[in-house]
């Protein structure tokens, strides 16, 4: 069932850096301590961390990967073909987006999935204007089936529809509190960056986000905040800007 709409409009957090926000997550923060799968519990946990940034007034569009459900790259790897292990890949995401839609949904935050691929009997197709509009009314986005081509990643799709939404930043969740210049679980020595720029990470091969993003991040200068999803509540400190993390900018 759907959430009732509020009948006024979400106020807008006049002292927050970033007022529109893309969340990016990779598929398997939603798999929690699964080897693969949906967590219920985690996807709920994930819900309130988005909510709690709802709350605060800022728009929040949202883009997921499939890793939990299908890698298309380690398909391709196994001999399928690529591009259908994309397209299977793209069709795990839109199982991620319908969870976290309905996770939302539960706890009262109004939601819209929008597919880059047409399956208009489950989600709403991908329309830009709509997308806006639903974002100025409060309502969460989530966009699903990555940018609906194959050979191009999630966080590519996350920087596209961002760039597309106006969004004043990407936030990346994912296991580390940040960029660091090595493998903070390897290497004692890892320096974490409280800022580095797009150039750097290219050119140090930092893997924040694969290169046609952060390129796409860079020509339209939005920044990239990196930041811990494992920890609950995290999502909206880091957007207040407190605890750890990095932010990727032109320096
Ligand atoms: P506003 O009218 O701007 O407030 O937006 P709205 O999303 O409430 O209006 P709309 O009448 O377009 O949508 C009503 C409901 O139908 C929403 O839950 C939409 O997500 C859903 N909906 C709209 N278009 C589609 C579609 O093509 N496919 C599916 N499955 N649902 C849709």
């Amino acid at each position: 069932m759907q959430a009732t709409e509020p009948s006024h409009p979400v106020p807008t957090a006049e002292n927050l850096k970033y007022k529109r926000v893309m969340l990016k997550m990779s598929g398997e923060v939603l798999m929690g301590a699964n080897e693969y799968g949906l967590d219920p519990a985690t996807v709920a946990r994930v819900a309130d961390d988005i909510k709690a940034v709802v709350d605060l007034g800022v728009e929040v569009c949202v883009v997921v990967g499939a890793g939990n459900i299908f890698r298309g790259v380690s398909g391709a790897a196994q001999g399928m073909d690529r591009t259908t292990a994309d397209y299977m890949g793209m069709l795990g995401i839109v199982i991620n987006a319908l969870a976290l839609q309905n996770a939302l949904e539960a706890k009262g935050v109004h939601t819209r999935v929008q597919s880059a691929i047409r399956m208009d009997s489950i989600c709403e197709p991908y329309i830009r204007r709509k997308a806006m509009r639903h974002m100025e009314k409060g309502r969460v986005v989530i966009f699903a089936a990555g940018t609906g081509n194959p050979y191009f990643t999630t966080d590519t799709a996350a920087t596209l529809r961002a760039s597309e939404m106006d969004c004043e930043a990407i936030f990346k969740g994912t296991k580390v509190d940040g960029v660091y210049s090595a493998d903070p679980q390897k290497d004692p020595d890892a320096k974490h960056f409280d800022t580095i720029s797009y150039i750097d990470v290219l050119t140090k091969d930092l893997r924040v986000m694969d290169a046609t993003a952060i390129s796409l991040a860079r020509e339209n200068d939005i920044p990239i905040v990196v930041f811990s999803v494992r920890e609950p509540g995290n999502f909206s400190k880091v957007i207040q800007g407190q605890g750890k993390f990095t932010t990727v900018n032109s320096n």
